[in-house]
């Protein structure tokens, strides 16, 4: 390895802008290239950073060809992080892969795979399990103070929330706000108990608000989910209910629950009023544990950090530490795989109307 990280950026695009940031305050890190497909992207998007004589390139695959690197940021939109990320790790480079890990559980089976086949790293990009509230829910899940956990309720949901661009067009997102938001709501909730393994969903998405106008500025160009809930059943007995919304007439689609054996906990929607507020996507609201001491019902508001913290950063440079060190990947697709696999499952239940099974193969 050379003296400083050798790191290539795949899709110069909007999040592409918070990788490079975090890179760049990095001194054992340097920027050897960039890929966008749009032409002329990532050469603005370089020099925008003031990197005029690192290449740019129009196709990641030459990208990878030509330049000597060590690891790579996939920072595509969905449909495309599984041909990026495949051909890096191929190609014996370690890579920070945004979210959600992809479209499809197919696609993330294969990614998968190739790292495991390649043992390279390859971490998906959920920035908010490094806020500090974030990691105090997940441990106080942990401690065991709950008990047996048997009910998990994901909740959140934005009440004028839709995005544009990129992330509406099922051809490049492959999936709407249940990969946008949605994976996040799954992340933590999936990792406060150990993510065990998914075995059926039941599941309803819908497009209401995205398809008007009223709602959402580029309507005609709107082909995925704004909307979905979801009974998920996990391994030990454990029922997850799921519910994300981009749009809704409702401040909340109800706060984020877990229930145990011996105590409750509540983490309240965040940023109740809003427009974008209310999703569970990296800040929390209020935390309550509720339990029963001599027969009394107790609830205690559990203190919360709120401290400003740069997750993003966080999460970058964990990766940098994984691939100067050899791994393991921060957040290793062999555990996202099944938060891909709920997404691909709440989409073909919903499109079938029934209850699916989760085929999830032994990677
Ligand atoms: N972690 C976060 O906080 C966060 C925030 C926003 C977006 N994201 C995720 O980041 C990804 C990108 O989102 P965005 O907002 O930057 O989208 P964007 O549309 O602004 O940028 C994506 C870029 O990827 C390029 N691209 C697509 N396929 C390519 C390929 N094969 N090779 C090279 N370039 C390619 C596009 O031309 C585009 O410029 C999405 O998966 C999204 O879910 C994560």
């Amino acid at each position: 390895m050379a003296e400083k990280l050798r790191i290539g950026i795949i899709g110069c695009g909007g999040i592409a802008h918070s990788h490079m940031r975090a890179y760049q305050k990095m001194d054992d890190v340097e920027i050897v290239a960039g890929a966008d497909i749009v032409p002329g992207k990532a050469r603005a998007f370089l020099d925008e950073f003031g990197l005029n004589n690192v290449p740019a390139y129009e196709s990641h695959v030459d990208m990878l060809e030509k330049v000597q690197m060590d690891a790579v940021s996939v920072c595509t939109y969905n449909t495309t992080h599984r041909v990026c990320a495949v051909d890096a790790l191929r190609a014996g480079l370690d890579v920070l892969c945004e979210k959600p890990m992809s479209v499809t559980l197919e696609e993330a089976v294969e990614m998968t795979k190739v790292s495991k086949e390649t043992g390279k790293i390859l971490s998906i990009g959920f920035q908010p399990r490094y806020d500090p509230d974030m990691i105090m829910v997940r441990d106080l899940v942990r401690s065991g103070v709950l008990g047996e956990i048997y009910y998990v309720q994901t909740g959140g949901g934005r009440r004028r929330g839709i995005p544009g661009g990129t992330f509406i067009r099922k051809e490049l997102a492959g999936v709407g706000c249940l990969a946008d938001i949605g994976c996040y709501g799954l992340d933590m909730a999936l990792n406060a108990i150990g993510y065990p393994k998914p075995l059926t969903v039941s599941a309803y998405a819908s497009d209401r608000f995205g398809k008007n106008l009223k709602y959402c500025k580029e309507a005609e160009f709107f082909s995925v989910d704004d909307f979905s809930v979801a009974l998920i059943r996990l391994e030990g007995g454990i029922c997850m209910d799921f519910r994300m919304s981009w749009a809704m007439h409702m401040d909340t689609m109800g706060d984020t629950l877990f229930l145990g054996t011996e105590a409750g906990l509540k983490v309240k929607s965040p940023r109740l009023g809003e427009p974008w507020g209310g999703a569970w996507d990296g800040t929390i609201g209020p935390v309550y544990l509720y339990t029963d001491i001599n027969g009394n019902h107790v609830e205690t508001k559990v203190p919360l950090k709120a401290q400003p913290f740069d997750r993003f950063y966080a999460k970058v440079r964990d990766f940098v530490d994984a691939v100067k060190t050899g791994g393991p990947a921060p957040i290793p697709a062999s555990q996202i795989l099944y938060n891909q696999a709920i997404i691909d499952g709440i989409y073909r239940s919903s499109q079938s109307g029934r209850e699916v099974e989760l085929d999830i193969p032994e990677i």
